[in-house]
């Protein structure tokens, strides 16, 4: 057993010894809930760690232990916990109704906001980043009346059966890594939707253009997320963007961002605004309800066109909802204006420059990946620039790291390798040095 392995197992005792009332709850709730949890992926290694509240940066679990929180709820968080103006924004509308499936005029200043924020007129809201990459694939399908839509390797859209497709399988199922084929991402997905969505490499645009001109005038869309963040966080190299723009518009095919994550994580607008790159139809949800259910898809005036006009029929009881729409008005309009930005840039440097001295003192073999609110540490010297290099890092020692913080007090996603810490405005320099002091006890550790 190495180093590595042999502090799992300790660090795996310590969080047991810590959280006996989530053992407990996690017993107690297979007996009730499937696998013990409300989504799979709220399954943590060595166990489940349940929570009872939070406020502002910090979490409380159920033994009463208290962690910064950098977890932000899979990127939801950035508005942080109970922040006055959205408390104040859901309080005042839950006594007036939470639920009429008719719309109220908060709608329109969200989607006048998140307009100006996008540069794209139209908008309509859905209730998950699921939903709205379900949408832009419909929609994309709907305007062009062709039905294949390419997506790249590795990168998640939620979980409808045209996304599920060669999201996070392992190598040796992916075919040649220049013509990767389409493979399910787990079961339930039939081979005929499988079929349809077609698999490139990321930041490969000879690639993009090839199956472009193969599937030329069969080609609906494509639905890209501008920065991989569900294989840690993997940038568009320079020019990737444009290239995609370009490819796509010169062949008549849609292109999709979906800012499920980087929307207004990575900046005001976006990942769109901070490359410079508009797509046809935007995909959003998580930070933008503050904490509420959401979803929202934006587009041209020319493809959203087809749900004016009611060919493609975008419904669902619960869109437009009151109180998402409340919380997502004070969130837009409240929360994060030019301030919020400044600050979570400053504590955004803060950890990058920290965790850098310290991963150069104690040659770790790892690097910073960050842009804008969001950030990982990648367990690799070498940069990451597909899902194929990603495949190729240890897992142990993301893990490994993830214990040192979370018995540390600092709450990272159980996905270690895969997921990313998210600040938020109510996040302050000492909860950053929290994070840099158990980095340094990690480093430490591993090196020694
Ligand atoms: C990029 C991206 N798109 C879509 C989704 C799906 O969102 P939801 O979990 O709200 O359905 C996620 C979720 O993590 C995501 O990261």
């Amino acid at each position: 057993m190495d180093r590595l392995d042999q502090l799992i197992e300790e660090q795996e005792r310590i969080f047991l010894e810590r959280q006996p009332a989530s053992a407990a709850l996690t017993e107690r709730a297979t007996t009730h809930l499937a696998g013990g949890v409300t989504s799979s992926w709220q399954i943590s290694r060595p166990g489940t760690v349940w929570l009872t509240h939070g406020e502002g940066s910090r979490v409380w679990d159920a033994d009463g232990h208290e962690y910064v929180d950098l977890h932000g709820g899979y990127g939801v968080g950035l508005a942080g916990h109970g922040h006055p103006a959205i408390v104040e924004a859901i309080a005042s509308r839950a006594p007036r109704g939470t639920h009429f499936a008719q719309p109220v005029e908060d709608a329109v200043l969200v989607a006048a906001e998140l307009g100006r924020r996008w540069g794209l007129p139209l908008w309509r809201f859905n209730n998950s980043g699921t939903e709205a990459t379900m949408d832009a694939f419909h929609l994309m399908r709907a305007a062009t009346g062709r039905e294949l839509v390419v997506k790249v390797e590795g990168s998640y859209h939620g979980h409808h059966d045209a996304a599920m497709v060669s999201v996070y399988n392992a190598l040796e199922e992916l075919g040649p890594a220049e013509r990767p084929v389409s493979v399910a991402s787990g079961a339930g997905i039939p081979q005929a939707m499988i079929d349809l969505t077609l698999v490139v490499p990321f930041n490969d645009l000879d690639a993009l253009a090839r199956v472009l001109d193969e599937r030329e005038g069969g080609v609906a869309g494509m639905i890209l997320e501008p920065v991989l963040m569900n294989a840690g966080i993997i940038l568009p190299e320079d020019g990737y963007l444009e290239g995609v723009r370009e490819l796509t518009r010169s062949r008549g095919v849609l292109l999709a961002f979906d800012e499920v994550k980087t929307g207004l994580t990575v900046g005001p607008g976006g990942a769109a605004e901070r490359f410079g790159v508009t797509p046809d139809i935007v995909c959003l949800a998580k930070a933008m309800g503050g904490g509420v259910p959401c979803g929202a898809i934006g587009g041209t005036e020319e493809v959203m066109r087809v749900i004016a006009e009611g060919e493609y029929e975008q419904v669902g009881t619960f869109n437009g909802n009151p109180l998402t729409m409340a919380a997502a008005r004070a969130t837009l309009t409240e929360v994060l204006d030019d301030e919020a930005y400044e600050h979570l840039d400053a504590l955004a440097e803060r950890m990058v420059k920290g965790s850098d001295e310290v991963i150069e003192r104690h040659g770790l073999p790892a690097h910073v990946v960050a842009v804008g609110a969001k950030g990982c540490l990648t367990f690799s010297e070498s940069p990451v620039r597909s899902y194929r290099d990603f495949l190729a890092v240890d897992d142990r020692w993301s893990h490994c790291h993830w214990l040192f913080q979370h018995n540390g007090g600092v709450f990272l996603p159980p996905w270690g390798k895969a997921e990313q810490w998210l600040l938020s405005v109510q996040h302050a320099e000492e909860d950053v040095d929290r994070f840099l002091e158990n980095l340094e006890r990690f480093a430490a550790a591993v090196g020694g």
